[in-house]
């Protein structure tokens, strides 16, 4: 991982409030092999709720960090003090665009987020099923066919996620190497990688829209070139700001989420096995996994000073409300630590809480489900190969790279 370039800290942050803590770069945070990144952020609930991180982002700034689940709802639920707006992804390309409806505030957030709901309601997902279960298998049997071990991300996990990404934009597959290589590059890439593939994926937004504004079909973005909100047709930067956001929030998620419960049951055989007996078991697990093995990192902007918890937060000074922060708050669930797949009344914050949860939460939890119900049924028991390490690493999503497994 790159060196991050530190700020100075603000004279307003009291230093005995200075935490040395960040999700870039402690331990366990940094590419590792056979790292837990999760567990090692859980570090934070021995200290107090919330903190100031002096590098706590991928552009090196500091934020502060919330460490209470019952403190970051707070913060997620209330936008007028606690804003989205930051263009995270144009601001690389020097450009202030927002991503949509991510980086929206209420209540332009909510006009977009009714326009968007019906496209991933759960019905909707009900219907593309049948295609993410064949995706599964197909992937999987060929992984079987063709030996005993294999690289899971590489092979199966962003394989299929952009598979389906690729169905929701009526996109056939023979591009399929190519998405996959461009979200690589976007997110893991370097500083040269990153803006050059931010560059490409708007390119090919901005020529999809072009070519369904000229032959629409029954697709996601021939859905936007058509959409109106408060009777006008989208704007060119809204359509792109929406494509976008599909393109990031979709893909890098599903897969690392489906690689981090792979892991886990590699090292855990004997509830592999236990899922393998009844896979109706395995929804609920898929809730315990996405409550130990979150992977996103959420940042809002104070719009205006306000003390927060004995926290003197100042108007621009960014909010950290991480999602395995929360889902490790003992406050919140008895052992956080303990990885229990019965688990019930699992209140995970996975998807986030408030105006912007998850839009694609549905469509992602039946990807992760109908992934381990696949793999679980055609794979026999696997663990880590020998001689090899996975290697995970923090951030502002959390991965997971080099997950080589062998059913030898
Ligand atoms: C395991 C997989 C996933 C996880 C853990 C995840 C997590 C999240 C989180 C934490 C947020 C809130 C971000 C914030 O408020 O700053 C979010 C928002 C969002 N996600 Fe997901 N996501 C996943 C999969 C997906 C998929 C598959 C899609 C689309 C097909 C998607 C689309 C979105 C969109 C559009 C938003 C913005 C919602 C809004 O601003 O109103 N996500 N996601």
């Amino acid at each position: 991982m790159e060196t991050l370039a530190t700020r100075p800290i603000p004279a307003h942050v009291p230093p005995e409030m200075v935490g040395d803590f960040s999700l870039f770069s402690s331990p366990g945070m940094q590419p590792t092999p056979n790292g837990d990144p999760q567990a090692a952020s859980a570090v934070v609930h021995q200290g107090p709720r919330i903190f100031y991180s002096p590098v706590n982002t991928r552009d090196g700034r500091g934020t502060w960090v919330v460490t209470r689940a019952q403190d970051q709802r707070r913060v997620l639920q209330d936008p007028e003090t606690f804003s989205s707006h930051r263009s995270i992804f144009a601001s690389a390309l020097g450009e202030s665009w927002p991503m949509i409806p991510l980086e929206l505030d209420p209540p332009d957030h909510g006009k977009f987020r009714s326009l968007l709901n019906p496209l991933l309601s759960p019905r909707r997902v009900m219907a593309l099923e049948t295609a993410v279960r064949e995706r599964a298998v197909s992937l999987i049997d060929g992984i079987a066919a063709s030996g005993t071990s294999c690289d899971v991300m590489q092979d199966f996990a962003f394989p299929f996620a952009v598979n389906i990404f690729l169905r929701f934009l009526g996109l056939s597959d023979d591009r399929l190497q190519e998405f996959v290589r461009w979200a690589n590059d976007l997110l893991h890439g370097d500083n040269v990688q990153r803006p050059a593939a931010a560059r490409t994926i708007i390119a090919f937004i901005d020529d999809l829209a072009a070519e369904r504004r000229k032959r629409p079909v029954d697709d996601f973005v021939s859905f936007l070139v058509q959409a109106k909100i408060d009777d006008r047709p989208l704007t060119d930067a809204e359509i792109r700001g929406t494509g976008v956001l599909l393109f990031v929030a979709g893909l890098d998620t599903v897969a690392a989420a489906i690689g981090f419960d792979l892991n886990y049951l590699a090292r855990h055989p004997s509830d592999q096995q236990w899922l393998r007996d009844d896979p109706s078991r395995i929804v609920l697990a898929a809730e315990e996994l996405l409550r130990a093995y979150p992977t996103v990192q959420m940042i809002r902007v104070a719009t205006k000073d306000i003390d927060f918890e004995g926290a003197p937060i100042r108007k621009g000074d960014y909010v950290s409300c991480a999602t395995m922060i929360a889902n490790r708050d003992p406050n919140e669930f008895p052992e956080p630590e303990k990885i229990d797949l019965t688990r019930e009344d699992n209140r995970h914050t996975a998807f986030a809480y408030g105006p912007h949860r998850c839009l694609g939460s549905h469509l992602a939890r039946r990807e992760i489900v109908v992934g381990l119900e696949e793999w679980l049924k055609r794979i026999p028991t696997f663990r880590i190969k020998e001689g090899t390490a996975p290697i995970t690493y923090g951030g502002h999503v959390f991965g997971i790279e080099k997950l080589i497994l062998d059913w030898s």
